[in-house]
C-alpha cells in the first residue's frame, strides 16, 4: 500500500471519527420526545409569527402595528408613495426580486380556449423586473381604501378590498407585486394572472416563503376575490407545504391546529419538541464509511455525509 494512501486513510479516519463525536454530542441532548410530532411541517414553523391568519373571522387589533416595520429602498416599485413592510418579509420579498432580475428566460405553459396547452418561453434581456405597489397599511388606511372602494362599487363589497381589521396589510407581511405594464397602470384586475412576471411568481413565490395568499378558485374560502398579485410571508417551509398542497392559509390553519390539538392531547410538550428540532436540524448529518476496499483490494475510504 503506497504512502500516500495510508495518510488518506489516516486523515479520513479522523475525520470521521470527529464527526461522529459531534454526532453524537448533539444527538445525545436531542433524546427523541416521547410524544411523536407527525405533522409534516415542524412545530417551529408552526410557532412562527409569520404564520398567524388574519381574515374576517381573525381581526387585527385597531392598534396592532407590526415590528420591526421598515421603509421600501433599493427595489423597483409602482407608487411615488412611502411602502413599508415587516423587516423579514422584506428581506424575503428583496430575495425575490433578486431572483427574478437573475431570469433571462422562463418557460411556462398556457392552455387556449381550445384546451390544448402549450409551452411559452419568454425572454428578458435585462432580467425580470416585478414592481411592489403595496405593503403595509394601517387600520385607518385600510378603512379609508375600504370606504372609497364602497363608494366607487355603489356600496357593493365583492371581495376585493378587506374590511378594516381583516386586511393582512395590516400586518405587514403581505405585498401587492405587478410587472411594469400594469404597474403603469392605476387599476388591478385578475387579468394580470396571464402574465409572465404572475406565473413566475405563483410558481416561484413558495422558494422565498411567500404563498399566493387569495386562489382562484378558492374564494368561497378565504372570502376575497382571486388576486394574482397578493403574495404574503409565511416562511419557506410552511409555503412550500401551502403551495405544493394548493391550500389556502384557512385550510392550512384549521390542518395544523388539529395536528397541534391531537399532539398536546397526547401529551405533547411544545417547547421540548421545538428544542428537539433546534438540535436535530443543526447536528451535523450523520456519516457512513463506503468502499472500504477498493477495486485493486487496497484499503480505501471514502465518506457519504
Ligand atoms: N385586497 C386585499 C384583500 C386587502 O384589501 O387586504
Ligand atoms: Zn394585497
Amino acid at each position: 500500500m503506497k504512502k500516500a494512501a495510508i495518510s488518506l486513510l489516516t486523515l479520513t479516519l479522523c475525520i470521521c471519527m470527529l464527526l461522529c463525536t459531534f454526532a453524537d454530542v448533539a444527538l445525545a441532548s436531542a433524546s427523541r420526545p416521547k410524544v411523536e410530532w407527525t405533522y409534516p411541517v415542524s412545530l417551529t414553523a408552526l410557532q412562527s409569527p409569520h404564520v398567524i391568519l388574519v381574515n374576517v373571522d381573525n381581526l387585527l387589533d385597531k392598534k396592532y402595528k407590526p415590528s420591526p416595520l421598515v421603509k421600501v429602498k433599493g427595489i423597483k416599485r409602482a407608487t411615488s408613495a412611502t411602502v413599508e413592510l415587516e423587516e423579514t418579509t422584506l428581506n424575503a420579498l428583496k430575495e425575490m426580486f433578486e431572483a427574478a432580475k437573475a431570469t433571462t428566460s422562463y418557460t411556462y405553459y398556457v392552455t387556449d380556449s381550445k384546451g390544448v396547452e402549450k409551452e411559452v418561453t419568454a425572454e428578458f434581456e435585462e432580467g425580470m423586473v416585478l414592481y411592489l405597489k403595496s405593503g403595509y397599511r394601517s387600520y385607518g388606511t385600510q378603512a379609508t381604501i375600504y370606504a372609497n372602494y364602497l363608494d366607487r362599487n355603489n356600496g357593493v363589497d365583492d371581495g376585493y378590498v378587506a374590511k378594516p381589521g381583516s386586511s393582512e396589510h395590516q400586518s405587514g407581511f403581505c405585498a401587492d407585486i405587478l410587472n411594469k405594464k400594469w404597474a403603469a397602470l392605476d387599476y388591478m384586475n385578475q387579468e394580470f394572472e396571464t402574465e409572465v412576471e404572475a406565473i413566475w411568481m405563483k410558481e416561484n413565490c413558495a422558494s422565498f416563503g411567500f404563498i399566493l395568499r387569495y386562489p382562484k378558485e378558492k374564494e368561497d374560502v378565504t372570502g376575497i376575490s382571486y388576486e394574482p398579485w397578493h403574495f404574503r410571508y409565511v416562511g419557506k417551509e410552511v409555503a412550500g407545504y401551502i403551495m405544493a398542497r394548493g391550500l389556502t392559509l384557512e385550510e392550512f390553519t384549521t390542518e395544523s391546529q388539529t395536528a397541534l390539538n391531537d399532539f398536546l392531547s397526547r401529551g405533547g410538550d411544545i417547547a421540548q419538541q421545538m428544542e428537539y428540532e433546534f438540535l436535530t436540524q443543526n447536528a451535523p448529518p450523520e456519516s457512513n464509511i463506503l468502499d472500504v476496499y477498493g477495486e485493486d483490494g487496497d484499503p480505501e475510504v471514502s465518506l457519504s455525509l
